[in-house]
């Protein structure tokens, strides 16, 4: 049995590894985002329809509690990883450990707005809001809210391109991107700049940073295949460039994706 499982994984690796090489080479712009995760998103109004409890909508039964591949504490698993969950929990323990004092907090690249509910749940006084390029995702992020009878406000932003008057919430203490940096590849450090325009504390960021992936075969295809789909680069110089009064890094050991190795970014204004 153990056998068969190492063998599985093996074979899997190596189709992986297949796939990234054979992979054309993409260039990310706003268009394909656009088009991306406008379809995307559209697609969830019909699980938010099927969703009867919070619960429900924030690990879609049948689509996101099946057993697959994963990066699990560093190693190949297959099981059913509920690598969402994993990802809030470690963005609540950031927010409780580093910005203790934070009683409002921003995602920008919120997609369909689910990591504010959950966050809403955990910190019931923290008010929050989110920004988000796609349309869908905001409709969609706003009906759930409404659904669910939970205070959280969405908004469409391009946090690249877009003047002051898309601005519409309020400075809040905190903000926070969860693989949403990872879309713009070449704009990161200008729209790092956006985000802690509008914070009083400073920023969380749990994003792919492939210059923080081992040297291990997955690290190394990883860092292959993050070039070839074009997601962020150079974040890591990027953040020093800031002039910030603290850049914390720390790994996110686990991730949905078996070739990602993500990191936990706490950048201080004060
Ligand atoms: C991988 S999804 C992550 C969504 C959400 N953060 C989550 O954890 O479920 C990336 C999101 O970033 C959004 N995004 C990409 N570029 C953006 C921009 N310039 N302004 C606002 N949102 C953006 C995309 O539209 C997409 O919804």
């Amino acid at each position: 049995m153990r056998e068969a499982v190492q063998k599985g994984k093996a074979d899997f690796l190596a189709r992986m590894g297949w796939a990234v090489l054979c992979r054309q080479k993409i260039n990310r712009d706003k268009v394909n985002v656009l088009q991306e995760y406008s379809d995307g998103w559209a697609q969830y109004r019909s699980y938010l329809k099927q969703a009867d409890s919070l619960d429900q909508w924030l690990r879609i039964p049948g689509v996101e509690d099946v057993p697959g591949f994963y990066n699990v504490n560093g190693q190949l698993s297959y099981e059913a990883f509920d690598s969402a969950g994993y990802y809030r929990g470690e963005l609540l323990n950031a927010l409780r450990k580093y910005f203790p004092q934070g009683r409002s907090v921003t995602e920008f690249g919120a997609g369909v707005g689910r990591n504010l509910l959950f966050l809403k749940r955990e910190m019931p006084d923290v008010a929050l809001y989110g920004y988000e390029l796609c349309a869908p995702g905001v409709d969609v992020g706003r009906d759930a809210a409404a659904k669910f009878g939970i205070n959280v406000q969405y908004s469409q932003l391009d946090y690249i391109h877009d003047g002051s008057e898309k601005y519409v919430f309020p400075v809040t203490d905190v903000a926070f991107t969860m693989f949403s940096l990872e879309q713009v590849p070449r704009e990161n450090e200008l729209a790092v700049r956006n985000i802690l325009e509008h914070v009083k504390l400073g920023t969380i960021h749990i994003e792919p940073v492939p210059e923080k992936y081992p040297l291990s075969i997955r690290g190394l295809l990883g860092r292959l295949d993050h070039w070839k789909v074009d997601y962020l680069a150079g974040f890591d110089k990027a953040v020093r460039r800031l002039g910030l009064k603290d850049v914390i890094i720390e790994p996110v050991r686990s991730a949905h994706n078996p070739l990602m190795f993500p990191s936990l970014y706490i950048l201080r204004k004060v």
